[in-house]
């Protein structure tokens, strides 16, 4: 196939490695960034071809549009490595929704071969800094912003691609306790909910900080319409067992299509377990919590992975999830990650090899 790059990916290397100075058994998330990052320019109504440059600070106009109306967007994905190879996960799914988070920003669609052919590259001259220890991943970080500049409430003339990796390891530590929010709304019918919107995340920021001060984790967005339903957590999709059915809401204009929590409902059919799609109400939860017929809650995300929820908070109570012996989070838990470690087959075509 013709590539529809103009010229091949230049590599500009950085003349330091800063590998030596990172501990990489005691890894925090996506808080040290490797030798080399992605940058791709969009001028003149094109993509330019990319270029690898050393990780470092960007020079941008004060009246760039990002920091004014807040035109961005980013993916999460993460990268796997045995002693042979590199390995992405569902990666052709992420380019697929960073274009859908594009168009409802009004940002130019980046191409999969940009995007892939950058990834793949960036990764292979960055390899040494993938961790193998179990637990943890090259976290990768494609985003995408309004460098043009002006004051005008419109969308810009001018974008940056990026693709930044940080050797990380999880998200939480231990397990997480949640607070199922009434009041403030993350997203609402016909809004951004279902991009990955930089803007999401920093409206989640405040009612979050809330939530902390009360020694929760974080926050179970319920509707914007009457906080009837639950929806999803500020970094992941929920899950709940009720007796042995695992449920999980519907996606919707409101929630992240995520990538996990699809992967999680086929392994799940494929193990026989009973699933369901659809709305789950704050007070089913409340009642099943209470009668002991609520088992599991977990949430599902490329940066949680699987992370068991210990314990969620509803107005003024907490309700504690039993220890289950046969867990459904740790058994597909195991599923997701030995597909994404290469330590197992993968019947369902997931794993991408590099
Ligand atoms: N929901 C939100 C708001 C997220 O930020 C994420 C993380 O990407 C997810 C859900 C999980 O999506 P995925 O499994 O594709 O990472
Ligand atoms: C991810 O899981 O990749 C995300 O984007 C969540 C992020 C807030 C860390």
């Amino acid at each position: 196939m013709e590539s529809i790059l103009k010229s091949p990916i230049r590599i500009q290397k950085s003349e330091n490695s800063k590998i030596d100075q990172v501990d990489f058994d005691n890894l925090a998330f996506g808080s040290v960034f490797s030798d080399h990052m992605l940058v791709c320019d969009y001028k003149n109504g094109s993509w330019e071809t990319p270029t690898i440059v050393p990780y470092g600070p960007l020079s941008l106009e004060p009246a760039a549009k990002i920091f004014h109306y807040g035109q961005s967007i980013f993916e999460g994905m993460k990268a796997y490595k045995d002693n042979d190879d590199i390995f992405l996960f569902r990666p052709l799914d992420n380019h697929k929704r960073f274009n859908i988070s594009a168009k409802r920003m009004a940002i130019p669609e980046i191409p999969e071969e940009y995007f892939m052919e950058g990834l793949k590259t960036l990764l292979n001259l960055d390899k040494d800094w993938i961790p193998q220890k179990d637990g943890s991943a090259m976290y990768i970080r494609p985003f995408m912003f309004a460098s043009g500049k002006g004051f005008h409430a419109s969308p810009a003339d001018e974008y940056k691609f990026l693709i930044c990796l940080a050797p990380s390891g999880p998200y939480f530590a231990g397990k997480v306790k949640v607070l199922i929010e009434e009041k403030y709304s993350r997203s609402a019918n016909g809004g951004v909910g279902y991009a990955k919107a930089g803007g999401n995340y920093a409206g989640q920021f405040y009612p979050t900080q809330l939530a902390k001060e009360k020694g929760y984790h974080q926050v179970i967005w319920t509707d914007d319409h009457k906080h009837e339903n639950i929806e999803e957590a500020g970094a992941m999709n929920i899950f709940v067992r009720i007796n042995d059915t695992l449920i999980t809401g519907p996606t919707s204009d409101r929630i992240l299509d995520g990538i996990t929590r699809k992967s999680v409902l086929e392994i799940a059919k494929s193990e026989g377990i009973k699933t369901e799609v659809r709305n789950i109400t704050v007070n089913e939860l409340v009642d099943t919590a209470q009668q002991g017929s609520l088992k599991e809650m977990f949430g599902a995300g490329t940066a949680a992975v699987i992370s068991p929820i210990a314990t969620f908070g509803f107005r003024d109570t907490d309700y504690d999830l039993p220890e289950m012996e046969q867990s459904y989070a740790i058994d597909i838990k195991k599923r997701i990650t030995d597909i994404q470690y290469n330590r197992a087959n993968d019947p369902f075509g997931w794993r991408y090899k590099v």
